[in-house]
């Protein structure tokens, strides 16, 4: 595996392999690898002939009293698990690196040149984390111009990501295709997450009031409730049981445009959740049974 920290370097290499006809699969992540990401990799490893995982904690996703600062990032043991799953290329670039040396000005009014995430961007995450999804695309088009891959891999975890990655993707023609992968949970159910590491006993055993929750809903549902506010509720009301779990929000979405519902019919339509565990922040989300 190589190990590339220069991103003309990382296109020098992406070029080297198209050239020579290889198709290229790319998961980006921020680290802390677990067994969400591993599927990610092994997707791609099993689909692509050359697999490259970036690992970048990006500042221009977090806002000022967000976990940059504190995001673990283990890379030793992160580099050691991706030379096992057999990656071809790890990049891992610094800051500096990616956004200019100096003290380059990461705030949306300076002179760089942002991706907007456009209004699947606005709701849900984007209003509770204000500007993370502008950071988010940014990043992974600047991630995406760089490895020049042919497919890239994202969660299904991060239901609301995933969605404005692909609406970027074919919107500005980056002329590649995006692979959803199923999240992957804890045998209690809890989404898999970087995040997870920092919960204190009491508050694991709360978070996983979130996926309980959703669960709620999905019963529902099955058994014939249509009406998308009366899931929300059930949810809501469910997760807010749990003292130590601050609901951020809860919304019974149309699963492309992610707008709210009102009557479950036709389309697919999906549940998410997010809330502040001890002030980790953590989101899950379910598809909803289809009429
Ligand atoms: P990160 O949180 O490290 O996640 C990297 C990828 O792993 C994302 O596509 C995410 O959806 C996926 N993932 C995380 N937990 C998962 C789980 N339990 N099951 C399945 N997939 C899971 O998401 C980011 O990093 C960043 O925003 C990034 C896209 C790298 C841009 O900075």
């Amino acid at each position: 595996m190589q190990l590339v920290e220069k991103p003309e370097k990382m296109q020098a290499l992406s070029e080297s392999w198209r050239s020579e006809g290889s198709r290229i699969g790319f998961v980006p992540t921020m680290g802390a690898l677990h067994e969400g990401h591993l599927s990610l990799i092994r997707a791609a490893r099993s689909r692509c002939d050359r697999l490259v995982v970036s690992i970048f904690v990006n500042p221009t996703q977090f806002r000022g009293g967000e976990d940059f600062d504190t995001y673990s990032r283990p890379f030793e043991r992160d580099s050691k698990l991706l030379r096992e799953e057999g990656c071809d290329a790890l990049f891992a670039p610094s800051v500096e690196a990616m956004y200019g040396g100096g003290s380059p000005d990461l705030s949306p009014s300076g002179e760089r040149v942002f991706v907007e995430a456009g209004g699947l961007g606005e709701p849900w995450e984007g209003a509770a984390r204000p500007g993370h999804l502008r950071g988010v695309a940014t990043v992974v088009a600047m991630l995406f111009n760089i490895v020049r891959p042919h497919r890239a891999y994202f969660g299904e975890k991060d239901y609301q990501q995933l969605k404005v990655i692909e609406r970027m993707v074919r919107d500005l023609f980056f002329g590649m295709e995006i692979i959803p992968c199923s999240t992957v949970r804890e045998k209690d159910g809890l989404a898999m997450s970087s995040r997870n590491a920092r919960l204190s006993y009491g508050e694991r055993e709360a978070a996983v009031s979130l996926y309980r929750a959703l669960q709620e809903g999905v019963a529902l549902v099955e058994g014939g409730e249509r009406d998308a506010a009366r899931v929300a509720e059930t949810i809501r009301s469910s997760c807010e049981k749990q003292p130590l779990v601050d609901l951020q929000y809860v919304a019974v979405v149309d699963a492309e445009t992610l707008e709210p519902l009102t009557v479950l019919a036709g389309r697919p339509s999906r549940a998410l959740i997010a809330g502040n565990v001890g002030g980790t922040h953590l989101i899950d989300n379910v598809a909803l049974p289809a009429y």
